[in-house]
């Protein structure tokens, strides 16, 4: 007895097939070579992102050199900003220990960065100064030591 097949099952079956090779094709093709080597992720990332240079240190770094002056940051406001927020990347200075190598912020809109009159911040968490107000036309360092802010240099 010949079993009835209806004729849309084959053509069902064969938009199927074609329907898998295709995504076992294009899968292939996407997928990357050192893919699922270590785990869900492409092995040969790891390469890729140790050769990204570093630019930052670490404050840890700049103690080995600079201890006296975090001995100053320590013992004032600034003692919760790292050397970097303010120097910049310090990773070739680190080594090179030139100062060609490293930031030396100046510039009253240095310390605006954080301090200067700003209505969407929160008014006492960093105290705000009026630029245009505050000892106008000198620099903030000439009174103010960067790393000790409340010990006014005389
Ligand atoms: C290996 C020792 C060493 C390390 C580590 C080091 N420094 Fe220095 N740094 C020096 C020396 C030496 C100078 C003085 C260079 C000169 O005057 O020619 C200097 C100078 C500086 C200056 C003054 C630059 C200028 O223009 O006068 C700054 C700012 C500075 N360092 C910040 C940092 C920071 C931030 C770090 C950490 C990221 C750091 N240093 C790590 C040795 C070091
Ligand atoms: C709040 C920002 C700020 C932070 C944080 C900071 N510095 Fe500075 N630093 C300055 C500024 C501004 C100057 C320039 C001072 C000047 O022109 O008189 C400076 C100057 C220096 C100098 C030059 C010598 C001197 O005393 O003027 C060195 C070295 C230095 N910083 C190292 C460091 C290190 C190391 C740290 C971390 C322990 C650090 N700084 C953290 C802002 C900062
Ligand atoms: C990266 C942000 C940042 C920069 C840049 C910065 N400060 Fe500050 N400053 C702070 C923070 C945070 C505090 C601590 C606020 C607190 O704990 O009350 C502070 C505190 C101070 C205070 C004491 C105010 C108080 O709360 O009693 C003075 C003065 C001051 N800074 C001056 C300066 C000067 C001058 C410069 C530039 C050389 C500078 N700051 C750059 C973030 C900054
Ligand atoms: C002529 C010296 C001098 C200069 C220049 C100077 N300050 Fe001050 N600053 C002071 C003195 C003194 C105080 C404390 C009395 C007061 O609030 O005026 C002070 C207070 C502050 C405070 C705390 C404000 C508060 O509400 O208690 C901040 C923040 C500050 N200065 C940041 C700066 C910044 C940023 C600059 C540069 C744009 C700067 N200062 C320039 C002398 C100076």
């Amino acid at each position: 007895m010949k079993r009835y097949i209806p004729p849309q099952i084959p053509r069902l079956a064969l938009a199927f097939a074609i329907v898998i090779s295709l995504f076992l094709v294009l899968r292939h093709l996407l997928i990357p070579d050192t893919f699922g080597k270590y785990g869900p992720y492409r092995a040969a990332s790891m390469d890729d992102y140790s050769t990204i240079e570093i630019h930052y240190a670490g404050q840890q770094a700049c103690f080995e050199c600079h201890q006296d002056i975090e001995d100053l940051k320590a013992l004032d406001v600034h003692s919760g900003i790292h050397c970097e927020t303010c120097h910049g990347p310090g990773q070739k200075h680190s080594t090179s220990a030139e100062a060609a190598d490293i930031l030396k912020p100046t510039g009253r809109e240095f310390c605006g960065n954080c301090h200067m009159m700003n209505a969407a911040r929160q008014k006492d968490a960093v105290l705000q100064v009026d630029l245009t107000k505050h000892n106008i036309g000198k620099n903030c360092t000439e009174c103010h030591n960067p790393h000790q802010p409340w010990e006014m240099k005389k």
